[in-house]
């Protein structure tokens, strides 16, 4: 018996030795100390010694073997979860050495800064920024700017009808009534840039938001000379001294003459290449002197009053200043694309 107390003794203790995580002791304690482990066993044998002495000498025996063991597998676990503990923490350190991730930061949408940089340009030519309604009546978008209920040149600008005689502003231009109905009967000179809406097919050339720019200048002896004197020292603003514009003759029902305005190739300088497709030319507004309705439209008298307006596309300007081929890049909110403007 005292042979097996010892070898079991040994045994054990080698074990515990061997056993590295939580589950080993847990398995070790289960095999050993519990109910019905080896230690308990070997106490049920005591049963069968027969000398009472021999009886009481082993019990004692088996007994330090178990508050031995207890001791041991108590310090074993507390060594093991120490260790467990100190890994976690190594973990878990800081390492305050170590570069941190840059936030991404914000900018400004590169339609939004061409808007600031092109009202800059007109601001001090004596423009003064007005605002006006994304939803419009369909007198202001269309009727007083002469374009009457199934007038054709309606069909020029595809639109969402809120309602028979609301609708989601096509152009900037409703801006100019507004604009004129605040100022008359003084001289004024407007710059109305905003959101506008067309029921288009989304293509690579046109979305159906988009935004643009209408300027507005009315007084006593305003004509085309002035408009081509203003348009070309804001061409050569934008895009550099030495441009020339091309005035072509067009149709709008708001402005007579109208004309469409282009800028001399950015790219080539008017030799031809794939940005202007060859022609020289890039087109990049339009505008025209202000109909005699529309004046009157707006509260001036056109025997006293005349004035001219010009309307531009903002996206249409990025894309070329960038060569940018798609407008659908403008809404996508890619922040690869958004993140090459800073
Ligand atoms: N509103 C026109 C459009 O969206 C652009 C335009 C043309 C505006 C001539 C003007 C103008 O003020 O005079 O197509």
């Amino acid at each position: 018996m005292a042979n097996e107390i010892d070898d079991l003794k040994q045994r054990a203790e080698k074990e515990l030795e061997a056993a590295t995580t939580p589950d080993g002791v847990d398995a070790w304690q289960a095999k050993y100390l519990s109910r019905k482990g080896e230690v308990k066993q070997l106490l049920r044998g005591i049963g069968k010694i027969s000398a009472p002495e021999e009886k009481k000498r082993i019990g004692r025996e088996v007994n330090v073997l178990n508050e031995t063991l207890e001791k041991k597998l108590a310090s074993r676990r507390e060594k093991i979860l120490g260790e467990a503990r100190a890994r976690q923490v190594a973990a878990e350190t800081v390492d305050i050495s170590l570069p941190g991730t840059r936030p991404s930061c914000g900018r400004v949408h590169p339609v939004n800064r061409m808007t600031r940089e092109i009202c800059e340009i007109f601001q001090n030519m004596g423009f003064q920024i007005f605002e006006s309604p994304h939803i419009e009546t369909d007198a202001n978008n269309f009727q007083l700017l002469n374009f009457p209920k199934h007038h054709p040149a309606r069909e020029m600008q595809d639109s969402f009808f809120v309602s028979e005689d609301v609708v989601l502003r096509t152009h900037t231009s409703p801006g100019q009534i507004h604009a004129m109905r605040e100022c008359a009967p003084e001289p004024l000179r407007a710059l109305l840039p905003g959101t506008c809406y067309r029921n288009e097919a989304i293509t690579p050339r046109s979305e159906i938001q988009f935004h643009q720019i209408e300027g507005l200048a009315v007084g006593p002896d305003i004509g085309l000379a002035d408009l081509k004197g203003v348009l070309l020292e804001f061409v050569r603003q934008l895009f550099g001294p030495g441009r020339k514009i091309l005035l072509r003759g067009s149709y709008f029902p708001f402005t007579e003459p109208s004309v469409e305005v282009d800028v001399d190739c950015i790219l080539c300088d008017g030799k031809g290449c794939r940005l202007c497709k060859d022609s020289g030319w890039l087109e990049i507004l339009g505008a025209g002197v202000v109909h005699p309705n529309v004046l009157r439209n707006g509260g001036y008298d056109p025997e006293e009053f005349s004035g001219f307006a010009f309307g531009l596309g903002i996206e249409r300007i990025v894309m070329l200043r960038y060569a940018i081929d798609d407008i659908r890049h403008f809404f996508a909110n890619d922040l690869r694309f958004l993140e090459q403007f800073s």
